[in-house]
């Protein structure tokens, strides 16, 4: 059972002057203690999902009569960890034009946990706006200006949250790691 995923967000310096880092940590029980298993560098997510099973457990506990219990379930604050990571990104962009950027997949199987974060991020800022595109479409549809800020569609992304270009199939064809090139070459 994957257990309470913690969300630990961190600004580092990178290719870009500032890059943001969304890190997922995952735990499983063993033999009544946590232990860590993993650690996403890349598509972090579900931080929407986490959430809300935090509260299907207390729902559960409640339905079996068990919430003297409830207290020992931790808040899960994993959705507005993520989201205020990435607001936090975006304000440091300081351009309030600008749109926060989702790399999703062809067929996005997890698009209810992406859409929890779209909401949260328009919850926490209504002016932060956030767009959705795959790698063809950054490929057919992005430029850099001359300045090297990353265009698409006419607006100016200030930050880009990767939920997919972990796996090489996710590019197509050499136009996708070009575009993956072009989105790495922005300062
Ligand atoms: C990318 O997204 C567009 C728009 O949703 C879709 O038509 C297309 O099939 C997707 N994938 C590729 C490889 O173009």
């Amino acid at each position: 059972m994957l257990l309470q995923p913690t969300v630990r967000v961190c600004i580092m310096v990178w290719f870009q002057r500032i890059a943001l880092g969304l890190l997922r940590c995952d735990y499983m029980l063993h033999e009544h203690a946590l232990k860590q298993v993993e650690m996403n560098t890349i598509a972090s997510s579900f931080a929407g999902i986490s959430t809300a099973i935090t509260q299907l457990d207390r729902f559960v506990l409640t339905e079996i009569g068990r919430s003297d219990i409830m207290e020992h379930i931790p808040a899960n604050g994993a959705l507005a960890g993520l989201c205020n990571g990435m607001l936090d990104a975006w304000k440091m962009y300081n351009n309030k034009d600008a749109v926060i950027l989702f790399i999703i997949e062809d067929v996005t199987y997890n698009i209810c946990d992406q859409r929890f974060h779209e909401f949260e991020i328009r919850r926490l800022n209504p002016h932060a706006r956030v767009i959705r595109r795959n790698l063809t479409q950054i490929a057919e549809r992005a430029s850099l200006s001359k300045d090297k800020e990353l265009i698409v569609d006419g607006v100016v992304v200030a930050v880009i949250y990767f939920r997919s270009g972990y796996q090489t199939d996710a590019y197509h064809s050499k136009k996708e790691w070009d575009a993956r090139l072009l989105m790495e070459s922005t300062i």
